[in-house]
């Protein structure tokens, strides 16, 4: 097991990574300190559930701790005011008071919401991350917690650190291949951004991560999960540093949203969005050229998309990243590779420029490098 922490000052959390987690948690949460009489609501989604809870909450009960769940839908469509009701409902309904703690079993998408709830309620509980995505090795760390907008993603939300981030690696066996692939995104991304030698070392060993080999994906995801830690702990609440963790997410998130989150997986978006913010820098400046290259040919070696579907309308894309928490006053502000391991932000990208390059990155030949639709559980 491998351990590192989110650096907070009073509000310092550890995140560990190792095998088998799960089955040794109530040791891990009574090591840690937390109180046998405090109320646990473990939420989780359905086909987490399936696999996972029967163990978390075993565990939990026999060492003490009273349990209580709240199994929501599967999917993007989660995050949503509605069932954000829902799990408060049951949270008055099993009495939980300030001293209770939310425990979310999951990938992004219960982290957020769950994350979420525990932000709200009672004005703010303490919460516990239990990521099963590999994606969630990124969503779980930093406290960014939200639930979406029918016009616009995380645009109610709030900033609520969890007090320890547990990743079992045993629980990625039985994530579909896919999920897997859009995980790798969030990897790639902050090597891309940050780290020059780990970008190369994801290169050496892309076969044993995708064979999801154990001690070099702990490492991967150490890493990963360090990056993520120290821009986090040098700006909490992204006044200036911490946007460079949004690369690629512009167009990202409006790519999923186009599909109304039922074509692209997170990590899929990311990676086109990455791709195309690579092409502004080259736009921009020839010498970027090279970045595209590089991050190119990474993406397609873990199996994401490089290039913007060819059914997209362009213009519907725009207007919905002017819809984007990223853009102040009227500016389109992006995060764009200097080389890889290095990136700018508050980048003011004209409208068109963006089209150009998004133009130009069109999947005309109808080749599709997007995963087959159907393919995983989405
Ligand atoms: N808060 C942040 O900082 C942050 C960062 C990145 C992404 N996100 C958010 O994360 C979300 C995406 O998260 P995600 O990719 O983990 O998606 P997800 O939570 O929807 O999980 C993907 C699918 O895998 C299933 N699943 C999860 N764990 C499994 C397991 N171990 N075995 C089998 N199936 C399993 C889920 O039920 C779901 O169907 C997005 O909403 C995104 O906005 C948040
Ligand atoms: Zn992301």
């Amino acid at each position: 097991m491998r351990q590192l922490t989110v650096s907070l000052g009073k509000r310092s959390y550890p995140i560990l990574i190792g095998e088998s987690l799960l089955k040794s948690l109530g040791d891990l949460f009574r090591n840690a300190g937390i109180d046998r009489n405090r109320k646990i609501l473990v939420v989780t989604d359905q086909h987490v559930a399936a696999h996972y809870l029967p163990t978390v909450t075993e565990q939990l009960q026999r060492h003490g701790y009273p349990v209580y769940t709240s199994i929501i839908p599967a999917g993007e469509q989660s995050k949503s005011l509605q069932v954000y009701e829902q799990v408060i409902t049951q949270a008055i309904q099993y009495e939980l008071d300030r001293r209770s703690l939310v425990v979310a079993l999951g990938g992004g998408v219960v982290g957020d919401l769950a994350g979420f709830v525990a932000a709200t309620y009672m004005r703010g509980i303490g919460f516990i991350q239990l990521p099963t995505t590999l994606l969630a090795h990124d969503s779980s760390v930093g406290g960014k917690v939200a639930v979406n907008h029918a016009l616009g993603k995380n645009m109610i939300g709030a900033f609520h650190q969890p007090q320890m981030v547990i990743f079992d690696l045993q629980a990625l066996r039985t994530l579909p291949k896919r999920e897997i692939l859009s995980g790798f995104a969030e990897v790639i991304k902050h090597a891309a951004i940050w780290d020059e030698t780990f970008f190369q070392w994801l290169t050496k060993q892309a076969d044993a991560l995708l064979r999801l080999r154990n001690d070099v994906l702990e490492d991967a995801l150490y890493r990963s999960c360090q990056i993520k830690a120290h821009v986090v702990s040098e700006d909490e609440r992204e006044a200036g540093l911490r946007k460079v963790l949004n690369f690629g997410h512009t167009v990202g998130h409006a790519l999923e949203s186009y599909y109304g989150y039922q074509r692209l997986a997170h990590g899929e978006g990311v990676a086109i969005g990455m791709v195309v913010a690579s092409r502004i820098a080259a736009l921009l400046n020839p010498e970027a050229k090279q970045v595209e290259e590089a991050l190119t040919d990474l993406l397609l070696r873990f199996g994401l998309p490089v290039r913007v579907p060819a059914d997209v309308d362009l213009n519907a894309i725009l207007e919905l990243i002017y819809h984007d928490k990223k853009v102040t006053h009227g500016n389109i502000k992006m995060v764009l590779p200097v080389k890889i391991g290095q990136v700018q932000y508050d980048q003011v990208i004209p409208p068109k420029l963006l089209l150009q390059a998004m133009d130009e990155l069109r999947d005309n030949a109808g080749s599709t490098a997007l995963v087959q639709e159907g393919e995983g559980q989405r």
